[in-house]
C-alpha cells in the first residue's frame, strides 16, 4: 500500500531515494518523503501530494549531503493524506525517524501508554507509534531498541528506521508486508520492490518474516525477532531497469496492455512441452484429483474475475464444481472446506491482505492451496503448497491488465491439465484446445490493429456519466472485468450485468442515450443475446458490440457500433473480449484526462483489509 526506499553509503543519499520513490509510487500516491540524517541532525522533508510536490521541494531547498536516508510513498490509511500525517514519522526527541507500510493494530493502546510516558504526538498515524515506541526504549543501540519495540506490535510491517544518534546504520523490518535489501558497490538499499533499486543494483534478498536487518555501508546482517542472527545468501534476478520504464509509451497501461502477447508467450509456452501441459513443482497424485469435491477460487478485484471466467472454463474441462469467492468474505464466513477441497488463489501483487488471509483461513481446514502470482517471494507466494507464476514482469500500472491476462492463461492450462488427468478429454480434444491457447498471442495482436476504431468510439462517448456491460456466461465474466477497468480509471459509473438479469431490476436505469457494451463471443447464446440488446435498444440505449468476425452481421443489425474480434474456442473468449474492453476505457480515460496509470483513491497492492 506504502512504497519504502533507503540508502546508506558512500554518496548522497537523496537522488537515490527520489528516483527509488518514482518506481514506487504505484504503491500510493497520497504523500511523499524522505528523511535523512546529517551533522545537524534528522532533516525530514514531506509533501502531500504526487513526488514530483516533494522533489520541487527538495529542489528549492540547500538540502547537506547526507549518506543515510529513507524515504515512503503513501497511500493513507490512518489520517488524512496531509504533510502532517506522511512519513517518514519523527519520535518528538527528533532522534528516531520511521517509514512504514503495513498497519499497526494495537496502536491506540500503545499510544495512550505513550502518551502517559510523556510523549507528545503530532499526527493521526500509526507509524507515529512506532518511532515514540522505539525512542522510549532507546538504550543506546538502535537494534536492540528496534527489536524491543517490534515485539510490542500487532498487525502488519515493513519498517525502514534510521537514529540520529546510531547513526550509519538502517534497521530494516519484515512482518507480513514486503521489504527487500539491495546489495551494492559501497552502498546497501531497502525497498518495498525490486525495481526501486534496479538501476543500482540486480543482487537482492527479499526479507522473510519476521526478519530485521542492520544494514551499513560495508555490512548486511539478518536476525529474527529475538534477535538470533540469521544465514542468508543474495539472488541475483533477471530483471533491468527498463521493466520498469515508459519505454516511448504515453502511460504504462498502455504499455501493459499492448505487452500482453509476449507476456502470455512467457507464462504458456515453457508450460507446454510435447504437446502436454506441465507443471514443475506440482506433484499432486492423481487419486488426490480424483477425490476433489470442489474448487475454490479466492480474490480480489481484476484477480477475482480471473476466477470468474475460470469457474466456467474448469467446470466444462473437468466437471469439477468451482465456486468462486472474493477474498473479503471468503476469509470470514467460515466457508466450507475441507482435504477434499483444491483452493486457488490469484495475486498479482502476492501480498493482497484479503487474499493472504483467505489463504491462511483454507490451509486451517488443510485444503490444499495452489496460487497463480506474478511477484516471486511474495508472502502469498510463500505461504502457498504450490505456485505457479505468470511472467508478467512489473506491472506499474494501478489498473491490472497484462497480469490478469497471464492469469486466465494459467487457469486455461490447469483446467487443461486437470481434464487430461481425469480422463475427461479425448487426445484430439486436448490438442485442439492447446493450439487455441498457443494462438491467443497472435490473435490479440489482430486486436491491436483495430485500435483506430477503438479510439473513435471512446471521441464519441467520453462524456458520458454511466455505462453498463452485459453478457451471457463467459461474456458476462468478461464484462465484470471490461466494467471495472473503466469505472477505476475514467471515473464513468459502470455496472456489468448478466444479459438475462437486466430485466429484473436493472433495465429501469436505461434511457436515451445510455452506453451499453455487449460482449458476444459464446456461439450457443447468440441469440438470447441479441434479444438483450434489442431490449435496451427499445428503451434508447446506445450500444456497442464485442463479437466474432461470425457473428458480425447478425450483432450489427442489433447495435449501434460493433467491434469485431477473431475466433477462438468460446472457452478462451475472454482472453480476447477483454482487449477491446482494456483499449475503451484507455482511451476514454485519456480523452477525459484522467490520470490512468495512477487513478484517484487507489493503489497497486492493497495490504490492509
Ligand atoms: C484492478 C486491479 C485490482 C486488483 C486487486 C487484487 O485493475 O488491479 O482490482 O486486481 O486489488 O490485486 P492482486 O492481484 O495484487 O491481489
Amino acid at each position: 500500500m506504502c512504497g519504502i526506499i533507503g540508502y546508506v553509503g558512500s554518496n548522497d543519499s537523496v537522488p537515490f531515494l527520489l528516483q527509488g520513490l518514482q518506481k514506487l509510487e504505484y504503491r500510493g500516491y497520497d504523500s511523499a518523503g524522505v528523511a535523512i540524517c546529517t551533522d545537524n541532525g534528522l532533516n525530514v522533508i514531506k509533501k502531500k501530494g504526487r513526488l514530483e510536490n516533494l522533489v520541487q521541494e527538495i529542489e528549492c531547498l540547500n538540502l547537506p549531503k547526507s549518506n543515510l536516508g529513507i524515504g515512503h510513498t503513501r497511500w493513507a490509511t490512518h489520517g488524512s493524506p496531509g504533510d502532517e500525517n506522511s512519513h517518514p514519522q519523527l519520535s518528538d526527541s527528533k532522534n528516531i525517524a520511521v517509514v512504514h507500510n503495513g498497519i499497526i493494530e494495537n496502536y491506540i493502546v500503545l499510544k495512550e501508554f505513550l502518551i502517559k510516558k510523556g510523549k507528545k504526538f503530532t499526527s493521526d498515524t500509526d507509524t507515529e507509534v512506532i518511532a515514540q515506541l522505539i525512542d522510549y526504549m532507546y538504550n543506546g543501540n538502535i537494534f536492540s531498541s528496534v527489536i524491543n519495540a517490534v515485539n510490542k506490535l500487532e498487525g502488519s510491517f515493513a519498517l525502514g528506521i534510521i537514529c540520529r544518534s546510531d547513526p550509519g546504520k538502517i534497521i530494516a523490518v519484515k512482518k507480513d508486508s514486503p521489504l527487500i535489501i539491495g546489495c551494492g558497490e559501497n552502498e546497501n538499499y531497502i525497498a518495498s520492490d525490486i525495481p526501486a533499486v534496479l538501476s543500482k543494483t540486480n543482487r537482492v534478498y527479499r526479507l522473510k518474516e519476521c526478519e530485521i536487518a542492520v544494514i551499513t555501508q560495508e555490512s548486511i546482517k539478518l536476525y529474527d525477532f529475538e534477535g538470533s542472527g540469521l544465514d542468508f545468501s543474495f539472488e541475483t534476478v533477471d530483471l533491468d531497469s527498463s521493466c520498469a520504464e515508459k519505454n516511448g509509451y504515453e502511460h504504462f497501461m498502455l504499455k501493459e496492455i499492448m505487452e500482453q502477447p509476449d507476456v502470455i508467450k512467457k507464462t504458456v509456452f515453457p508450460r507446454i512441452k510435447e504437446n502436454q501441459v506441465v507443471f514443475e513443482n506440482f506433484d499432486l497424485p492423481k487419486e488426490y484429483f480424483e477425490k476433489l469435491k470442489k474448487i475454490y477460487i479466492v480474490a480480489c478485484g481484476s484477480a477475482y474475475h480471473v476466477g470468474c471466467s475460470g469457474k466456467y472454463v474448469i467446470e466444462k474441462l473437468t466437471g469439477i464444481p468451482v465456486e468462486v469467492d472474493l477474498a473479503s468474505e471468503f476469509r470470514y464466513r467460515s466457508p466450507i472446506v475441507d482435504n477434499n477441497t483444491l483452493v486457488i488463489t490469484i495475486s498479482q501483487s502476492g501480498e493482497t491482505a484479503d487474499t493472504l488471509a483467505a489463504l491462511r483461513e483454507a490451509k486451517k481446514y488443510n485444503a490444499k492451496v495452489l496460487s497463480i502470482v506474478n511477484v516471486a517471494g511474495s508472502p502469498i507466494a510463500n505461504e502457498s503448497d504450490y505456485v505457479f507464476y505468470t511472467q508478467a514482469g512489473p506491472e506499474i500500472a494501478v489498473a491490472t491488465t497484462k497480469a490478469y491476462s497471464a492469469q486466465l492463461c494459467l487457469i486455461y492450462l490447469l483446467a487443461l491439465y486437470l481434464s487430461k488427468i481425469l480422463a475427461k478429454i479425448d487426445e484430439q480434444g486436448y490438442i485442439n484446445y492447446l493450439s487455441d491457447i498457443i494462438l491467443i498471442p497472435e490473435k490479440i495482436k489482430e486486436i491491436f490493429e483495430g485500435i483506430k476504431n477503438i479510439r473513435s468510439l471512446a471521441q464519441d462517448f467520453f462524456r458520458i456519466s454511466d455505462a453498463f456491460f452485459i453478457g451471457r456466461n463467459l461474456d458476462y465474466a468478461a464484462c465484470m472485468e471490461g466494467s471495472l477497468k473503466l469505472k477505476e480509471i475514467s471515473y464513468v459509473h459502470s455496472e456489468s450485468y448478466a444479459a438475462g438479469e437486466l430485466k429484473h431490476g436493472t433495465i429501469s436505469l436505461i434511457e436515451d442515450n445510455t452506453l451499453v457494451i455487449a460482449v458476444a463471443t459464446q456461439s450457443s447464446l447468440i441469440d438470447k443475446i441479441v434479444s438483450n440488446i434489442r431490449e435496451v435498444k427499445a428503451r434508447g440505449a446506445k450500444v456497442i458490440a464485442i463479437t466474432t468476425h461470425a457473428n458480425f452481421y447478425k450483432i450489427s443489425e442489433v447495435s449501434d457500433h460493433v467491434i469485431p474480434i477473431p475466433k477462438l474456442s468460446d472457452i478462451f473468449m475472454a482472453s480476447l473480449s477483454v482487449i477491446p474492453l482494456q483499449l475503451f476505457s484507455y482511451c476514454l480515460a485519456l480523452l477525459r484526462e484522467c490520470d490512468i496509470d495512477k487513478p484517484r483513491n487507489l493503489a497497486k497492492s492493497v495490504t490492509v483489509e
